[in-house]
């Protein structure tokens, strides 16, 4: 089901808050907003509002059986990546863990939030229009020709997720982290991780490994797996 509100601070804050008075809101839910006044981005950055824009919150109950609840940010880009194919924009490339850019500059992002073993997945997908963002390169679907509506981006969104997550949970993560693969730029491109708590380390992307991780070919030959952090293009 997709719930539409006109205005709210965060669909992420919100789905929050009706998980923790005890709502139980099942998978396929998904809130969407107008507009945020106090959307949250990843590393603590806030999410800039713009009208015609995609922002919405889904929730993912992981069971045991499940692939870790982490690799559920390369599902949600993968499912972002396809929606957005299906609706006729095939140039754009996913860049670990689930940023999607169009000539290097981002569309969509995505935020992951756990809250009592229940994961809260947030979207924003720059539909119409690309909010400033200083330092940062960001674009809209709506600078190169004619862009998705909010509604029907939101319905194959909703579909294109609901399909992912049953073939994550059915045949596990190699399938998944294939298709990811080839949705993303291509193996070798140079790459500027800023690990936390470290120095820049630079390298080139050397695909992802087994359990979703980034890895890279760093500039010595070694091989080195990344598990959090800002990933920038060189
Ligand atoms: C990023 O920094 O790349 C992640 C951005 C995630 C933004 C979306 S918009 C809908 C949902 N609600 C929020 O407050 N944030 C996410």
């Amino acid at each position: 089901m997709i719930e539409v509100v006109d205005e709210t601070g965060s669909t992420n804050a919100d789905v929050a808050s009706r998980l923790a008075t005890g709502e139980y809101l099942p998978e396929g839910t998904w809130l969407v907003a107008d507009r945020q006044t106090a959307g949250r981005g990843r590393l603590g950055r806030v999410w800039n509002d713009g009208a015609g824009n995609f922002m919405g919150s889904t929730v993912v109950r992981p069971g045991t059986g499940d692939p870790a609840p982490a690799t559920l940010a390369l599902l949600a880009g993968l499912a972002v990546h396809e929606a957005i194919g299906e609706l006729g924009v095939r140039d754009l490339r996913l860049k670990w863990p689930n940023d999607l850019l169009r000539e290097g500059a981002k569309v969509a992002g995505i935020l992951l939030e756990m809250i009592g073993g229940v994961v809260i997945v947030g979207i924003g997908v720059n539909l119409a229009s690309a909010p400033d963002v200083p330092g940062r390169s960001v674009a809209a679907l709506a600078d190169h020709g004619a862009a998705p509506g909010r509604d029907r981006f939101a319905g194959a969104l909703a579909e294109t997720f609901a399909r992912e997550l049953l073939r994550w949970r059915s045949a596990g993560l190699a399938p998944l982290l294939r298709r990811w693969q080839s949705a993303a730029h291509p193996l070798g491109t140079p790459l500027r991780v800023l690990p936390s708590g470290e120095g820049e380390v630079h390298g080139a992307f050397a695909g992802l490994a087994e359990d979703g991780n980034l890895r890279l070919t760093l500039e010595d030959g070694s091989l080195r797996t990344i598990h959090a952090g800002d990933v920038l293009l060189v």
